[in-house]
């Protein structure tokens, strides 16, 4: 088979494959990735992905090209990893990278085989594709086109991907799903769910399954905005109703929000979708989603600068992460990043620390200040912002951080750190959605 995309899920999806058997070959139309991806390095941080990739790697089931000629000629199945970033003049997902691949790869396959889509499309995208490769392959209608949405989170893709909750392929003949099932059998005999479900149910189960996520995000920021004009506590109000197994504990993390290169933009183009198809109200609500999400970005520099008794200027701001989540060095839309730097167009000396993602940062947000440790990046400051909820960031030691900083403030934007440790080292300590925690145990 052949994964065509080798970002963060077709170079996953290409090794996982090999993993269970198959005589893969990767292809993108990077040559600095796949120079990276030959040598069994990979272009991004993935925990387990680099051992993945030597394993595939040594077996010699797992290859890497740029070349589509060699990739038609090897694949009985082609899976389509593009990215579909949102277009830079709309809400609307750019699928330039889709129509591309399969503009390069249908004229050149001239025998009978399986094209299944993984990327994340709007709703329609699939058909345009199937009768885009019928009119332009040479193997006309022996092409077949199935949709096989893909859910992994970064961080967990490895696993996600060889271990997933369920499998759902779109298809115009059960024929066609089964040819993906043959792909799948070691997964599906371990009893993973396995939904066929026609072309476009399958493209709106991605897009639905990540604006409920998002909503679910949303809304338990919208309850902590309550918290705040309330002295409620979201983290006590969260655990409460996620007792309720119909509403569950999971994705009720309320700080900072959400971002990364999947929810915020699958989640306008969505939107983007439903406008088209002239259903605009049916997804209406996803703009009060969106708004609710960038709002807490703006409320965490509010308090920042409360904390900093409303003036930033010349002020040291530590910023602990930069990644849009934990275990990733992705900083595409991070909430973190848009907190530093809003800060320092307020005239904060901003010092950044992340584990991971700090060089991807540095290229794209050249303007702040960057430290390799986060003791650097604390010493002096006058007020400490834990933003990206990274497990080294649990593991610093209050009191010795109290030694370091200018003053002992510091806001947990992601309600994760142990605040009566903190609070227990002298920090005058602040969350989101929480009441003032100094004040808390002080009372
Ligand atoms: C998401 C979907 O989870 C995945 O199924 C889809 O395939 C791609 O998009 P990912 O972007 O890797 O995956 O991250 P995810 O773990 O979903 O987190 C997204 C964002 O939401 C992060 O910024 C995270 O910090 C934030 N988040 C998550 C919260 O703010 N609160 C939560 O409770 C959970």
């Amino acid at each position: 088979m052949t994964v065509i995309g080798c970002g963060y899920l077709g170079a996953v999806h290409a090794a996982a494959m090999a993993t269970l058997g198959h005589d893969v070959v990767g292809l993108d139309t990077d040559e600095s990735r796949i120079a990276l991806l030959v040598q069994g390095r990979t272009p991004f941080y993935e925990p387990g992905l680099d051992e993945l990739l030597a394993e595939s790697l040594a077996t010699g089931r797992l290859r890497f090209t740029t070349s589509y000629a060699e990739a038609a000629e090897h694949g009985e199945v082609h899976f389509l990893c593009v990215g579909t970033p949102q277009r830079p003049d709309s809400n609307a997902a750019d699928l330039t990278a889709v129509f591309a691949a399969v503009g390069s790869l249908a004229p050149l396959l001239e025998r009978p085989c399986l094209v299944v889509g993984k990327s994340t499309v709007p709703v329609g995208t699939a058909e345009v594709l199937r009768e885009q490769l019928a009119a332009t392959a040479p193997a006309g209608s022996d092409v077949r086109l199935v949709w096989n949405p893909e859910f992994l989170r970064e961080g967990f893709a490895v696993r996600d991907t060889l271990e997933p909750d369920r499998l759902v392929v779109g298809a115009d003949d059960p024929a066609h799903a089964e040819e993906l099932a043959a792909v799948y059998a070691p997964i599906l005999e371990r009893g993973t769910p396995w939904l066929v479900v026609d072309l476009a149910t399958a493209q709106l189960v991605k897009s639905a399954a990540n604006a409920f996520l998002a909503t679910k995000i949303s809304f338990i920021n919208a309850m902590a905005e309550l918290c705040e004009a309330t002295g409620a506590d979201v983290v006590a109000l969260a655990d409460a109703i996620g007792h309720d197994a119909r509403i569950g504990r999971r994705f009720l993390g309320a700080g900072l929000g959400f971002g990364g290169g999947c929810l915020p933009k699958d989640l306008r183009g969505f939107m983007a979708r439903a406008e088209e198809l002239e259903v605009p109200e049916a997804l209406a609500f996803l703009s009060d989603v969106d708004d609710i999400n960038l709002r807490r970005r703006r409320h965490a520099v509010d308090v920042a600068v409360e904390l900093l008794d409303g003036d930033p200027a010349g002020k040291h701001v530590a910023v602990l992460g930069a990644a849009f989540k934990p275990d990733s060095d992705d900083i595409r839309d991070s909430p973190a990043l848009d907190v530093a730097d809003a800060l320092h167009d307020l005239g904060a000396h901003v010092v950044v620390h992340d584990p991971r993602a700090l060089d991807n940062a540095r290229r794209t947000r050249p303007e702040l200040t960057y430290a390799d440790d986060p003791l650097d990046a604390v010493r002096g400051a006058h007020v400490v912002l834990h933003l990206t909820e990274w497990a080294d960031y649990r593991a610093l030691d209050p009191v010795e951080l109290a030694g370091l900083v200018a003053v002992p403030r510091a806001l947990d934007a992601r309600n994760s750190l142990d605040a009566p440790r903190w609070l227990a080292a002298g920090w005058d300590l602040r969350a989101l959605g929480r009441p003032r925690l100094s004040d808390q145990v002080r009372a």
